[in-house]
């Protein structure tokens, strides 16, 4: 089969198009027929023999693919012949086939095209990795993206508006700055030109940034770090500059913020749940058109070269991807705008205006976050004289200043939960509906209490949609209501509601 390949190990202008053998398919693996391969960092790095992987010469570099499965192993259960997937090999991507073990090959989700299914795991799991599980980004901070328009840059800015950040993009050149702006960037700091510490400074008015995300090292990472808020994450990724920064100590003793790794193949191996969720949640938010890859261009087999040539030149904006063979492309479809999954997003409208009969589609789907609202000691109040539920941690507020931490009294567990019913009706409007009732709980949990004055807020989803007596539709609603500057929430239910 032609292959583009690596006889020795040097820069992208000595692979050649060559003639490569492949190895019969073992048991636990599949053939895959590449139609698409995306083009990463980690390849230039690999024909370098500069990465953790080590393949033995010759190969063929390209570590992300779609395709069709050719053949697959006796011991391969969950696909077959036939199949549209999407594979992460490691390499032997820019070449005719592909031999890769079975775990690492996706059925392509329904919708996508070869095009984008070659270039999509690989950043967005990385930054949604990267934001979600390691900084917990939450909405209403700043984040830095620092090789903003790069391919894990890029995702990183869009997931960073979804997820409700304000994002400060940081890159090269005012063209690279324009495309991060369309994605969703607010700032925008050409850090070739412009003094990074002081544009910070400037945005954030002395405050600092919340996460900085940093895929691209150098001298640059140490006036990053300089600019981080008070319990700000900062995200390592990768070293694009060849320079693997040194940080001093003192700066997160000063800071008290947390300088964290990020290994994102590492972490689809050791927690393949964790990772498995992530991507579902991905496909949801690329479903509803919240996030969408930003193609540079597409390349052929015999142009692979030159797509790494280009890489390495700075010139690609979020993926190049090669293209192999002579097939039609099918283009995404974009859906109509639509709730995404699993995030507090600003980008869902508040309320979020649903027909009666079209509420099933939005099952598993997140209907964003509310505004903050504060639980004062009147409100409080109210709810014991309602209850009678007069308990002095509630309503005693002299004692409260003796007793309790920050001398503050606690709202009933019952009032936080009984707020959720209206933080609904600020995320979702139901039309054509007669009637909805609130009838029922299915759970509650309350892991923190909400002392008074705190201000509170949640985020609400569809968890169950299913159909009644009397052309009726029950409701199961999931609530998580979070405590302003807490990690943990304030509560946790299922809210049941009856429509008709
Ligand atoms: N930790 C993980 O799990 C993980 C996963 C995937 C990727 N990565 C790493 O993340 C980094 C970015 O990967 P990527 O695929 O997004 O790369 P990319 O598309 O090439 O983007 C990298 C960006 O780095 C900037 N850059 C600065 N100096 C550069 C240089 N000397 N050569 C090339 N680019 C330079 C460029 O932006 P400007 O021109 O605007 O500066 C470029 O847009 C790589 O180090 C990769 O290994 C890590």
């Amino acid at each position: 089969m032609k292959a583009i390949t690596c006889k020795n190990f040097g820069l992208p202008d000595s692979l050649v198009l060559d003639e490569l053998t492949l190895p019969p398919v073992g048991e636990s693996e599949v053939c895959i027929q590449m139609k698409a391969c995306g083009v990463n960092f980690p390849d230039l790095l690999i024909i370098q023999n500069k990465y953790q992987f080590k393949p033995e010469l010759p190969f063929a570099p390209g570590g992300e693919v779609s395709g069709v499965i050719e053949s697959v192993g006796a011991k391969v259960k969950h696909l077959k012949a036939g199949d549209r997937v999407v594979a992460l090999c490691g390499w032997g991507g820019f070449a005719e086939k592909v031999i890769v073990k079975a775990n690492r090959v996706f059925p392509m989700p329904p919708g996508m095209d070869y095009i984008n299914g070659a270039c999509t795991l690989y950043t967005y799991g990385t930054s949604y990795h990267a934001l979600k599980d390691r900084a917990q980004l939450k909405a209403g901070e700043t984040l830095l993206v620092m090789g903003a328009a790069g391919g894990v840059g890029l995702a990183a800015v869009e997931l960073g508006k979804v997820m409700g950040a304000t994002v400060i993009a940081a890159a090269s050149t005012a063209e690279k700055l324009a495309i991060c702006k369309e994605k969703g960037a607010t700032h925008l700091i050409d850090y070739s030109k412009e003094d990074l510490r002081a544009q910070l400074k400037e945005i954030t008015q002395d405050k600092g940034v919340d996460v900085i995300y940093d895929a691209v090292g150098g001298k640059l990472a140490e006036q990053a770090l300089r600019s981080i808020a008070w319990k700000g994450r900062y995200l390592v990724v990768g070293f694009t500059t060849g320079e693997i920064p040194q940080f001093p100590a003192n700066l997160p003793l000063l800071k008290g913020c947390s300088i964290m790794g990020v290994f994102w193949g590492s972490f689809a191996e050791r927690e393949p749940q964790q990772s498995l969720q992530n991507l579902g949640e991905l496909l949801g938010m690329m479903k509803s058109g919240a996030i969408r890859q930003h193609i540079h261009k597409i390349y052929s087999l015999n142009e692979a070269p030159q797509a790494l040539h280009d890489l390495m030149d700075r010139k690609v904006v979020g993926k190049a991807v090669v293209k192999v063979g002579d097939w039609i492309e099918e283009p995404i479809v974009a859906k109509e705008s639509k709730p995404v999954e699993a995030v507090k997003s600003s980008v869902v409208p508040k309320p979020l205006r649903i027909h009666f009969k079209d509420i099933k589609k939005y099952v598993g789907q997140s209907l964003g976050v509310t505004d903050w609202f504060t639980v004062t000691q009147e409100t409080i109040s109210a709810f014991a004289d309602a209850t009678q539920d007069q308990q002095w941690i509630h309503v005693d507020v002299e004692r409260a200043k003796q007793f309790l931490p920050e001398g503050k009294t606690i709202a009933h567990g019952y009032l936080t939960m009984s707020l959720a019913a209206k933080f609904f009706y600020e995320l979702i409007e139901i039309e054509g509906a007669a009637t909805s009732i609130n009838y029922g709980l299915n759970k509650a949990r309350f892991p923190v209490a909400v002392k008074s004055g705190s201000r509170i807020r949640m985020t609400g989803k569809i968890m169950q949609a299913e159909d009644m007596p009397n052309n009726g539709i029950k409701l199961i609603m999931e609530a998580v209501i979070e405590i302003e500057g807490e990690s943990k929430p304030a509560y946790l239910g299922e809210l049941l509601t009856a429509l008709y």
